[in-house]
Parts: C-alpha cells; structure tokens; sequence
C-alpha cells in the first residue's frame, strides 16, 4: 500500500511544515474579496466596436439586454472603452466625454443604464494616452478617479498603453508603481471602483517569463481582475477567431494558482457574434470561460444578437457555474494534441469536468474517474450541463465531441465518496511541457494525456503519477527519479504562488532541463515554474 493511499483533501499540513522555509517574496493576499465575490458579467463594446461606438449603442445594448433575458441572467454591466472621450482635458485638468459621440452626456448615460438595472463602467489608462491616442491619466489619478464617481461609475478598466520607466524604475516596476498608486487613490474613494488591470498582458509576449509572473504577483493584491495576455480577435480583425480563443484559454491555463474569490484572472471578452467562429465554437468559448470563473463580458452587437446564442449565454447551470462562490479556475487534468480535460470543485461539494475537443475530428473520449480526482469505486450522478440530462457514471465518463465543442459535466458526490484527490498534469508553463514518469525515469515532454503525465498530489507533499501507484517523485539532491513511496522528506514537495515545486529535504526547486530536473530555486525563472492541479491548496499563501 503506497502512502499515497492516506489522501486528504487539505493541504494544512504542508501549509505547517513548509511554512518556515518559504522565502519571503511577493505579496498577494486580497484586501476586500466582498468588492467582486464572483467574477463580473455584462457588455464592453471593444472587440466589436472599438472606436466607433456612442450613446446609441449603449442604450440600444441596454434595451436589448434588459429584454431578451441577458440582464436577467445575470449580465448586469455596461462598460465603455477606448474614445469615449475628448482629446483634451478641461481647464481644471479634468476628463470630458466627447459631446458628439454622447449628446447627452455620460451621467446620463450612467442614470439610463441605472434604471435598467446596470451598473456602468469606463476605460482609462495608465500612461499618458490610451492606445486609441486618447488623454491618459499619468499624473491626474486623483481627478479621474473624482470625476468617475461623480458620473456615477463603478468599475474602472486600466490599460497599460504609453507607459515608460520612470525615476530609474524597470518597466515592470513602473506599471507596479502606476497601478499601485491607482489602488491607493481607488481605495481612499468612499465607494471604490471595480478595478480592472490591463498590466501583465503587456508582458506576456516575451518568450521570458520571469516579468510576466511578477506582474501576476501583484495585480491581485492591486484590484479584482487583470487582463493577463493579449487581445482576443476583433470583429474586423484579420486571422482565425478560434485560434485567438485557443490562443486567451491557454494563456489563463497557465495562471490558475493566482485566481481566488475577489480576484479572476480575465483571458478577455466573449466574442458571439464574430462571423468567423461556428456555433459548436461560440458554445465552446462561453463553457470554458464559465469553468474557469472568467469574466463573462460580452463583446457583440446585441441588439442583433440570435436567438441561438442568446440561448447558450443564458444557460442557468453554466452561469452558476461561473459565480460559484469558490471561484475556484478549472484546471488541466490531461492535455494531449487534441483534448483537454479539465476539472474544479464547486461549493456544493461536486465536481465539475469540462472536456474540449481542441482538435479538428471528432472524437470519442473516455475519461477514468481517478482522472478527475475521484474514487473508482464509486458511483456518481453526472448532469450534462448544456441539456440537463442525467447519468449514472461508474468508473469512467465517455463522451463524443464534434471538433472545437466543449462538454460540461456536473458530477454530484455522495457522502461517503467526498474526497477529491488534486489530481492533473503538472507542467512547466513556459514551455508547456508536462512533467512525465517512466519506470524511474522522470522527465518533461510533449503532454499527451497518457497516465504517466497525470499526477496524484496528497496534502503531506507526496506527488506520484496515476500509472505507478506505489512510485513518488523523489530527490537525492541532484536528480529527481521515481521510487518506492516512503513518506520522507525528498518525497516531499510545496507548491506557492510563485509557482516553484520546492523539495523540502532538498531545499532545492523542480527544474526543467535535459538531465537532472532539480536545482537552486531561483526567481520565477522559466524553467521552474509550473502549474498543478487544483485543490492544492498554495502552501505560503497566508505567509505573505
Ligand atoms: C466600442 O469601443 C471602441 C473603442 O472605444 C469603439 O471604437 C467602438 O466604436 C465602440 N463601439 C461601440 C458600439 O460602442
Ligand atoms: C452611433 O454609432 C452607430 C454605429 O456604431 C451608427 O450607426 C450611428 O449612426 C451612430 N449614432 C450617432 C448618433 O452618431
Ligand atoms: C468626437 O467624436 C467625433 C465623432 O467620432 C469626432 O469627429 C470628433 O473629432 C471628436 N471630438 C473630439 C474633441 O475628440
Ligand atoms: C472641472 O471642470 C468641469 C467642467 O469643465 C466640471 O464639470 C468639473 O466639476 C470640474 N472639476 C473640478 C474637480 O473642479
Ligand atoms: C509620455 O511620457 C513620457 C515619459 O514618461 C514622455 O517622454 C512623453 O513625452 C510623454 N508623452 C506625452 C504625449 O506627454
Ligand atoms: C528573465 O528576466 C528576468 C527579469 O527581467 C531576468 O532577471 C533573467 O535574467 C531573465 N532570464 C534569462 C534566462 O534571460
Ligand atoms: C487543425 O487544422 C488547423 C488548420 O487547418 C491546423 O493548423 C492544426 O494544426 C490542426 N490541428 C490538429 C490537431 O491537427
Ligand atoms: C518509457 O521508456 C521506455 C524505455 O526508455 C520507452 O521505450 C517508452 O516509450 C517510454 N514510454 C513512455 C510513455 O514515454
């Protein structure tokens, strides 16, 4: 019997154990999680629009939301971005709409959206203009921030366009600085913003991550979501829309230990009326964003919006899904060149599985429950989430999947098979490999969804693969290796939100190399950082 068999679904005890070796790095604990408990829905007008937008279309967006059963469903904000404002400040150095695109104004245009039910929010940036070349807010934060609350906003959306060092400061530490300094005017407000930050995604092009992360590090402790990679696809954009969604989905697969309730990691708008994308696809990209608690804000001409995919956005079971009050991002279970099963828990004990079929035939997937982190010998009631319909599953899940759509089970867990085992790949999320065990060699290769990639995580540390179950990740200093599971402390591992695997009889991090697969733990460096399932729980977290 392997020690792996003494599972618990906590990780307290490695919180204790591992808690006086933990460097003292990075902050990231959430001031006020009440501010945002569950991720925000509603309307921005960006990828649809983009600059050509004006009074009439919200208000027209408004009207159609209200009607056809999205405000209903939950989506209950309406947010402006780029060009909604003059190209010069007033006298007294203050922000002013411009009066062509909004006759009325925009405390009229918050007071309309209001006695919809809306809340109302707007776009700035950082820097000294915004992308769209618009007055920036470098050096006038205080007055913004005044004049957004006197138009009865809510919610503050902050791009990182034109932004330079300063003061002998890096780049990354600039944006720190400016969206530091944009928390702490926020926070002196008497109703603060909702503060979405635009920051890492002006990071994430490099093929060196380190800055990335450490952008990652703090935005949490700054506001409540932050768009962390590139733009999704524009309605007129050129390329394929899929792959912008492929491209945002698996960008947020890799910055799963970061989101908590008061915090969402944002991989950016919902895009349903894009021409190029297929309704199995549009369906897809809702579902994932739904599992992973994303922000559901839509970005699509409404008003002309199908019933077709009113219908997908409207569904109750993926929307209680998405405001869970866990918030809890699904995470990879497997991953191969064609599927991706991912898994999460929810509040009410039982768990999800979503399961996309990324490549391009359909396919048919069998999917064993210890996959998911749940006991073979048990039975479990799945509900289909986008029909309704139940199964009784026992001992694997099947499902057949057209190309690019996605399937969203709700399994419900008895009493006496409550336990869930963190249980998926761990894989270096640089470069996207996953962590493999052969025999006792471990090595990192190209994911492919076989047993030797899926790994068991206990709440004392021990990590072993699903295809040997009496094998552990070990360590003699030099090399890790698979051996007989014994409990000791070199089959001992911490997991924190820097993402470093560390071995606590090593003192020494995984490593993603050629040979050897350990070394110095370093900062955040591409080769050492690395994402586990869910449910294991971030050991220093409290530490910081
Ligand atoms: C949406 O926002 C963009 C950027 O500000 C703008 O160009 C576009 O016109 C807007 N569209 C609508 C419909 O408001
Ligand atoms: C508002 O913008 C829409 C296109 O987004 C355009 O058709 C309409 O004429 C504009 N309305 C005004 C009053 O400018
Ligand atoms: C206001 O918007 C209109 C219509 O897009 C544009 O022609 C005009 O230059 C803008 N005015 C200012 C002051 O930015
Ligand atoms: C600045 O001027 C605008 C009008 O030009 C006015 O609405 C606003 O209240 C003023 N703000 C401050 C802080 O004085
Ligand atoms: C923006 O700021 C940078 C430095 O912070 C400065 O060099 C540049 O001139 C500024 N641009 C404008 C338009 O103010
Ligand atoms: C990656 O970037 C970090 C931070 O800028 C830097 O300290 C580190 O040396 C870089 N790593 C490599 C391999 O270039
Ligand atoms: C699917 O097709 C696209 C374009 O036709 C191609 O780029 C991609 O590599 C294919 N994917 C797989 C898994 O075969
Ligand atoms: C495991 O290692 C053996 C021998 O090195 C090799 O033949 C086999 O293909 C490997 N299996 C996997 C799943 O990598």
């Amino acid at each position: 019997m392997s020690c792996r068999m003494k599972l618990a679904t906590k990780w307290t005890l490695l919180a204790t154990a591992m808690a006086s070796t933990m460097p003292a790095q990075k902050v990231a604990t959430i001031e006020n999680p009440a501010r945002l408990p569950t991720p925000p829905m509603g309307f921005n007008n960006w990828s649809r629009l983009m600059c050509d937008l004006n009074e009439t279309l919200f208000v027209k967006t408004a009207d159609a939301m209200a009607s056809n059963g999205l405000l209903e469903a939950g989506y209950n904000r309406i947010n402006l971005d780029d060009c909604w404002m003059n190209d010069q400040r007033t006298e007294n150095g203050s922000l002013a709409w411009n009066t062509t695109k909004f006759p009325h104004g925009l405390p009229w245009l918050g007071q309309y959206v209001k006695s919809k039910g809306f809340n109302f929010g707007i776009y700035e940036d950082a820097g000294n203009l915004t992308c769209g070349g618009y007055p920036g807010s470098l050096g006038h934060e205080e007055i913004d921030a005044q004049t957004f609350a006197s138009w009865g906003i809510d919610y503050l959306k902050l791009d990182g366009c034109h932004v330079d060092p300063r003061h002998g400061r890096t780049l990354q530490e600039e944006y720190k600085y400016l969206y530091g300094h944009w928390h702490d005017v926020l926070g002196k407000m008497e109703r603060p913003l909702i503060f979405s930050e635009s920051a890492p995604a002006y990071f994430s092009t490099t093929s060196n991550f380190t800055d990335w992360y450490t952008v990652m590090d703090w935005v949490p402790q700054y506001g409540e979501l932050a768009r962390h990679s590139v733009d999704i696809l524009v309605y007129m954009g050129a390329g394929s829309a899929w792959d912008s969604i492929m491209t945002n989905y698996r960008f947020n697969t890799l910055v799963a230990r970061y989101q908590r309730p008061g915090y969402y990691n944002d991989p950016d708008f919902l895009i349903p009326d894009h021409p190029g994308l297929t309704l199995d696809e549009r369906r897809s990209h809702f579902a994932l964003w739904a599992s992973f608690s994303a922000p559901l804000l839509i970005s699509a001409y409404i008003p002309d919006l199908p019933s077709e995919d009113v219908a997908y956005l409207t569904n109750e079971a993926l929307i209680a899904v998405n405001q869970d009050s866990l918030a809890e991002q699904a995470t990879l279970a497997s991953r191969d060149s064609k599927v991706d099963i991912l898994t999460r828990s929810l509040a009410d004990g039982s768990r999800l599985v979503t399961v996309l079929n990324h490549g391009n035939e359909t396919s048919e997937i069998n999917i064993p429950l210890d996959v998911l982190g749940l006991s073979s010998h048990c039975t479990y009631q799945a509900r289909d989430l986008w029909d309704g319909s139940e199964q009784t599953i026992k001992r694997r899940i099947t499902v057949k999947l057209n190309t690019h759509a996605t399937a969203v089970y709700k399994l419900s867990v008895s009493r006496e098979c409550a336990a869930v085992i963190p249980t998926g790949i761990i894989f270096n999320t640089a470069s996207g490999n996953c962590l493999t065990g052969n025999t006792s060699t471990v090595s990192f290769e190209p994911c492919q969804g076989g047993r030797s990639q899926i790994w068991q995580v206990d709440s004392s540390g021990v990590i072993g693969p699903l295809s040997e179950r009496s094998q552990c990740l070990t360590t003699n200093g030099e090399s890790v290796s698979l051996q007989a599971c014994t409990g000791s402390h070199v089959q001992k591992w911490s997991y924190a939100i820097s993402g470093n695997l560390r071995n606590l009889g090593a003192d020494k991090c995984l490593t993603e190399r050629e040979t050897g697969g350990i070394g110095v733990c370093g900062f955040e460096a591409n080769h050492q950082v690395f994402g586990l399932p869910g449910g294991v729980q971030l050991a220093v977290l409290n530490k910081y």
